[in-house]
């Protein structure tokens, strides 16, 4: 049956927050079948876009049940787990029995419903992924069903939205793809400031520590000499003042070889110069964790680098970093906030001109042209917006980071944790609108409609 207000009816595979959902509504599109299992995102959806979802899509076990209980649909949208073929995953690929082989359900969902159109999206490393064996795979397979098939990776920040999160998009049609060009890449700057919401308050409190660590850093930067070009590797504070060995051989390496003195006696330093005339448990507390791995006997080239380029930078600028060591006593902190990342080359150095984020690999400065890209945030990693970007240093919220999604109009999950994270793990929906209204040719009412304009997407339930 066909709904005749509607151009077209739609599937959400994979369905998460409904980004795909959110963009093809906006192209009039019909949803009539999503498929989510994560309970929580499930009854989000229902709520959004009063559609029951589907729970494990690998319960659509045979050809029979796909048939039975997926509509007829002209569009099938699916995000289908990326972390097998992310690089931060173990890259497992299709080899992934749990995740990795949830193409194969897609694969089985369009050879039986045989809409006439799809949308897929996943991490970019699924095109290198396998030296591109992987990439050809899912095309091979996606042709023999009869589709043309063609992928492009774009970010929402080449559409003027100010997030850089770089995604693939493959794209298929039973009817050839001659009608299909991709859309531009957009190359003009972005601001942070357009999804920025001046009247909310943050609901979390920036910890003190986290807080203290910015006023260093912040201070840090005040410091240096203007004329000073500020280094563009990641600064490791507890580097300055250390000696101990990292070239040709690893403080591990001298424990080993010296079982019972480690690197007493030898006239060297650990982190912060701090002496290592002391017993070997407490040589180890003494030696940065980024080089006091057991077993760790030779440093990679880029590890040699940085701690040859921090040590340098120190010993030439001693005159204002001593003093700034003696005022805030960086090895009080904890060892991420001792590493500083500065981003924003050129720019003045105020701290609260930036967007700010605490990682494990330190404390990023950016630019606030663009946020960092959205990823199942921790609370701690959540990015600080600057005191002169807001008025108050405080989290981006998560209505803000909605609008890097461009999902700006939904309701998300209660607590913040799941909502970064949902958001994470979402697709941008103006990027998906924009692929979406030059495919689906002859489905959708008009293409003067094509999307130019930075408006955010609402969703209607
Ligand atoms: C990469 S996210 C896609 C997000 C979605 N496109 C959006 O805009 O929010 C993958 C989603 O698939 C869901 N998922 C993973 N395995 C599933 C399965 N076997 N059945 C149903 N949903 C699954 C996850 O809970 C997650 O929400």
């Amino acid at each position: 049956m066909r709904i005749s207000s509607k151009a077209f009816r739609f599937v959400d595979l994979f369905a998460g927050l409904g980004g795909f959902h959110v963009a093809l509504d906006e192209l009039e599109g019909s949803g009539v079948f999503a498929a989510e299992w994560e309970p929580t995102l499930k009854a989000l959806y229902k709520v959004n876009f009063g559609i029951d979802a589907w729970g494990d899509l690998n319960d659509l076990g045979s050809d029979e049940i796909i048939a039975r209980n997926v509509p007829d649909h002209d569009v099938l949208t699916a995000g289908f787990p990326c972390q097998p073929f992310s690089k931060a995953g173990d890259q497992l690929g299709f080899k992934d029995t749990s995740q990795g082989n949830l193409f194969f359900k897609v694969h089985d969902i369009l050879r039986v419903k045989r809409p006439r159109y799809f949308i897929l999206e996943n991490v970019p490393n699924i095109l290198k992924h396998d030296g591109g064996r992987t990439k050809t795979t899912i095309i091979r397979m996606l042709e023999k069903l009869g589709y043309s098939v063609d992928v492009e990776h774009f970010s929402p920040h080449e559409f003027g939205i100010p997030q850089v999160r770089d995604r693939a998009y493959f794209v298929g049609s039973l009817e050839g793809l001659d009608h299909f060009e991709w859309p531009a890449k957009r190359k003009d700057p972005t601001e942070i400031h357009s999804v920025l919401r001046h009247d909310v308050l943050s609901r979390r409190a920036i910890p003190e520590q986290t807080l203290r660590a910015i006023d260093m850093w912040g201070d840090f930067l005040r410091r240096s000499p203007a004329a000073l070009k500020l280094p563009s590797f990641p600064i490791w504070a507890m580097e300055f003042g250390a000696t101990y060995p990292y070239e040709d051989e690893t403080p591990s390496g001298v424990w080993a070889r010296r079982p019972g003195w480690g690197l007493r006696q030898m006239g060297l330093k650990g982190s912060f110069g701090q002496s290592l005339e002391c017993t070997i448990e407490e040589q180890v507390k003494r030696i940065p964790s980024h080089a006091n791995r057991a077993g760790d006997f030779c440093f990679p080239q880029w590890k040699r680098n940085f701690i040859r380029q921090n040590r340098e930078f120190y010993q030439a600028n001693r005159s204002w970093i001593d003093p700034w060591l003696a005022q805030w006593k960086p090895q009080d902190f904890y060892s991420s906030f001792q590493k500083m990342e500065w981003n924003a080359q050129g720019e003045a150095r105020d701290i609260d001109n930036f967007v700010l984020q605490m990682r494990a690999s330190g404390l990023r400065v950016k630019r606030p042209t663009t946020s960092p890209s959205l990823i199942a945030f921790t609370e701690t990693q959540v990015p600080i917006l600057g005191a002169n970007l807001t008025g108050k240093r405080r989290y981006m919220t998560p209505a803000e980071c909605a609008e890097l999604q461009c999902l700006g109009g939904i309701q998300l999950p209660a607590s913040d944790l799941d909502a970064y994270k949902a958001l994470g793990n979402a697709v941008n929906a103006r990027v998906v609108k924009a692929i979406a209204e030059r495919l689906l040719h002859g489905l959708i009412r008009s293409t003067s409609t094509i999307t130019h304009d930075l408006e955010p997407l609402r969703a209607t339930a």
